[in-house]
């Protein structure tokens, strides 16, 4: 007897909120499901080059964290993390120059769960933020999946026009200040000091917390450092850290550096999410770090993607013909491309897909959609052949189609 004769009655149809039915796939993924044949150059990516992940080190932390603190390294731990780990980032964190304490700290899922928190701490659905113009496409799902708003600002060669962003603070009253401020995904800008000040005055002139999302910091291979937003605003900024692009996305850990009182708020939120990130990996990272593995690791990882960042750049110079503009970033993953504005970088991925060559196109990451031709290439994730033959194959498909 089948469950439905023995009921007397079908699998009823579920009833979904309207506004979960509205929700859209992300396209990176969509396009990743593409790329992921063997025969597709992809700069499509936002991930790290897996061949350099610290396998056997990792392996090593990993025993070490199980002999050393035993049972305690697979327990249920701490919402904010385990203590030794906060201790070593806030010193971490403070030997760079923004001033932090443990009780400042708390370690989350991954950035990507620290943006969704810091969301719904400060923001109520039908409220707004304000981002920069493009911004990162998985900040801009979680606002649509919280029904909130979204206004923003242009970028250029320096960053968010700051200017911008008090006219539309001004017109819409936003509860919070989205930033990628270094080596922005997507588009590798970063904001120059003189406009990270002007930023920081502008959230403490009308009260609104900056949140300023920061994967790609440390990533620098040109170029003078900039002092961080959280260096020169203190409390009146939330930094969100990860390991993603300094270690291994895959561990799915990051932290949060905020005022005492945003924290203690903040961990009731984490506490109904997920009780607390993975203990075993907390340990793993405190043990990694604790035995100076992470500082040499991430000067290794910028030789080789600085070493990409150039040879992509030195053969887009060669293959791109004239009338296209791109980005030139000092650190980080990525660079952005500007087609002249009568051609479509979606058409054009349909016809690079068609050569083996992928990459991500633009609209998705402007927050109305509205800008069609340009798109973002990953340098770090091929090879160097694969660099080479991709660019000189898009340089071909450009040269048609221009
Ligand atoms: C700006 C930005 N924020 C957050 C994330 C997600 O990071 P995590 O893997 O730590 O969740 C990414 C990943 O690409 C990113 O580029």
């Amino acid at each position: 007897m089948t469950i439905d004769e023995k009921i007397g009655a079908a699998t009823p149809k579920w009833n979904y909120p309207e506004h979960i039915l509205s929700l859209q796939p992300s396209v990176i993924r969509e396009i990743l499901k593409l790329t992921s044949r063997p025969e597709i150059i992809s700069f499509a990516g936002g991930l790290p080059d897996p061949s350099l992940f610290p396998l056997d080190e990792i392996a090593e932390s990993t025993k070490r964290a199980l002999q050393e603190y035993k049972g305690a390294a697979v327990q249920y731990t701490l919402t904010r993390g385990i203590t030794p780990l906060r201790e070593l980032l806030a010193k971490r964190i403070s030997d760079r120059g923004a001033a932090t304490e443990v009780a400042n700290l708390l370690v989350t899922s991954g950035a990507q769960q620290a943006v969704d928190m810091v969301t719904r701490v400060l923001t109520e659905p039908g409220d707004t933020v304000l981002t920069e113009y493009p911004t990162y496409v998985g900040a801009l799902q979680i606002f649509d999946y919280r029904q909130i708003n979204v206004v923003s600002a242009e970028m250029d060669e320096n960053g968010v026009i700051t200017d911008q962003v008090e006219e539309q603070i001004i017109k819409h009253q936003p509860k919070l200040i989205y930033t990628v401020s270094t080596f922005q995904n997507p588009t590798g800008i970063s904001m120059s000091e003189e406009r990270r000040i002007k930023l920081i005055e502008l959230g403490r002139k009308y009260g609104i917390p900056i949140v300023d999302d920061t994967p790609y910091n440390e990533l620098r291979f040109t170029g003078q450092n900039i002092p961080t937003l959280k260096a020169l605003g203190g409390d009146d900024v939330i930094t969100i850290h990860t390991v993603a692009k300094i270690l291994a996305p895959g561990l799915r850990l990051g932290w949060i550096n905020a005022r005492k009182e945003f924290i203690n708020v903040i961990e009731k939120i984490k506490q109904s999410d997920d009780l607390h990130a993975g203990t075993l990996n907390q340990y793993i990272c405190h043990d990694f770090c604790k035995r100076g593995l992470l500082e040499p690791h991430i000067e290794k990882i910028k030789k080789h993607y600085g070493a990409k960042r150039n040879l992509m750049l030195s053969e887009i110079e060669k293959q791109f013909p004239a009338g296209i503009k791109w980005t030139k970033p000092d650190g980080g993953l990525f660079l952005w491309v500007e087609l002249p504005e009568h051609l479509s970088a979606r058409e054009l991925l349909e016809r690079a897909l068609k050569k083996n060559v992928a990459f991500v196109y633009g609209q998705p990451f402007y927050p109305d959609g509205s800008v069609t031709n340009t798109f973002r290439l990953n340098f770090a994730t091929a090879t160097h052949e694969r660099i080479v033959e991709g660019i000189s194959r898009l340089g071909s498909l450009l040269t048609e189609v221009i």
